[in-house]
């Protein structure tokens, strides 16, 4: 049974970034519901992939050195445990992971246009289209079976999760792997991230709700990693049961306990999480009103699809962040969706001009404090909502 437990209210589509502000941009509701069978935690609406998924998606993942450098570990680490003949990624994006590997041994999906685009310019192939039973059955007429499947923050982007693990089963080789990762859900709820909700993030993982539905496709996980991406997620290994030649590590075991000992398995820890993000609302707005008050001048600084659920969840209009800075060309000069709030092109001078910087990419705390290092000196300041909103 599916149980209602936050409403974060009427949000547009995250990365519609128009260049007018539209008062009446579409809006749709945002509620989120745990699943008390499935245990999985997911969004009410669901908008049709082909609305938010086309060739004007403006997010890629090349554009910041922590993706960049994260993508080539994963890349070593790939080629060094598991050496598959062929790898395809599900949702390839820019290419941040397949550029990584040689042609010949990389298949990238990738069904924004303009971002495959960018990886069939450097002669890798990619089909642009969306990850279903009908693209499985042309890639394995073309290539027989997969050794290595790889998928990052895309398929809890798809609804029909039940479609997602039928094709890749079927394409998976017999001792095949699966490599998937996803916002962790007890991260979220632990630092209070309710922004990782989205109309494009339908689900957020926790590996007890992952390890019940790939039990239903005889597939199991077989190791874990903890990672510092995305505010934190996990990076799951996952075979078929057939397949023998891994040993579950205890890893497995441990972040189950862990979610479970938190209580992600029962409904009352998600009550307890939408009274904590409506405290997160109230002290939040204290913080900008104060600073309104006060005539300090802030600025937004990364223009995330999470800074838009904050921005319409909140209702924080230009008076009390005047603008975003962002370095992504595709945002640049247009309005945070559902919001007068417009975003600049990132430079350092402009941001000479603010007090305040509230983080909208606050998962890329450390590579922008690392930036921002002389402005922090002079007196800029930073806001950010996580794990509690507050100055620093
Ligand atoms: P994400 O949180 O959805 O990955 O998006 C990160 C956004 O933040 C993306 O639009 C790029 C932007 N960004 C900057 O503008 N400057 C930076 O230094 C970093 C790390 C990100």
């Amino acid at each position: 049974m599916k149980k209602f437990f936050l409403d974060l209210g009427k949000q547009p589509l995250a990365n519609k970034y128009l260049k007018k502000f539209r008062s009446n941009q579409i809006k749709y509701s945002l509620r989120i519901y745990f699943n008390t069978n499935s245990k999985l935690v997911s969004i009410s609406k669901r908008i049709p992939s082909h609305i938010m998924f086309n060739a004007k998606y403006p997010y890629r993942s090349s554009l910041s050195s922590t993706m960049r450098y994260a993508f080539k570990n994963l890349s070593k680490e790939i080629k060094s445990r598991f050496n598959p003949k062929i790898l395809l990624e599900i949702g390839s994006n820019d290419g941040a992971l397949i550029l990584n590997f040689k042609k010949k041994n990389v298949i990238g999906v990738e069904p924004c246009k303009n971002l495959a685009r960018i990886t069939k310019d450097k002669k890798y192939l990619t089909y642009d289209n969306y990850w279903n039973f009908n693209l499985a059955q042309k890639i394995k007429k073309k290539f027989n079976s997969i050794d290595l499947i790889y998928s990052a923050n895309t398929i809890t982007h798809i609804s029909d999760l039940n479609n997602v693990f039928k094709s890749i089963n079927f394409l998976l080789s017999k001792n095949g792997i699966l490599i998937i990762e996803d916002p962790s859900l007890l991260e979220c709820l632990k630092k209070n991230t309710y922004d990782q909700f989205y109309n494009e993030h339908i689900y957020i993982f926790s590996t007890i709700s992952l390890k019940t539905l790939l039990d239903k496709f005889d597939l199991e996980i077989f190791d874990i990693k903890n990672l510092t991406t995305h505010g934190g997620s996990l990076r799951y290994y996952i075979k078929k049961k057939s397949n023998k030649n891994h040993k579950i590590n205890k890893k497995v075991k441990i972040q189950i306990n862990k979610e479970i000992k938190y209580g992600l398995d029962k409904f009352q820890i998600y009550k307890k999480f939408a009274s904590n993000v409506i405290k997160s609302k109230i002290k939040l707005l204290k913080i900008l009103n104060k600073l309104n008050k006060d005539n300090k001048k802030v600025i937004g600084y990364g223009a995330t699809a999470k800074a838009v659920t904050i921005l319409n969840y909140c209702n924080i209009n230009n008076d009390l962040i005047s603008n975003f800075v962002d370095t992504t060309p595709e945002k640049v000069n247009s309005y945070m969706p559902g919001k007068n709030i417009k975003i600049l092109r990132y430079n350092k001078n402009l941001l000479k001009k603010f007090d305040y910087a509230f983080l909208g990419a606050w998962n890329f705390k450390k590579e922008i404090i690392n930036k921002e290092k002389k402005l922090i000196k002079k007196g800029l300041k930073f806001i950010t909502h996580v794990p509690n909103p507050r100055i620093f």
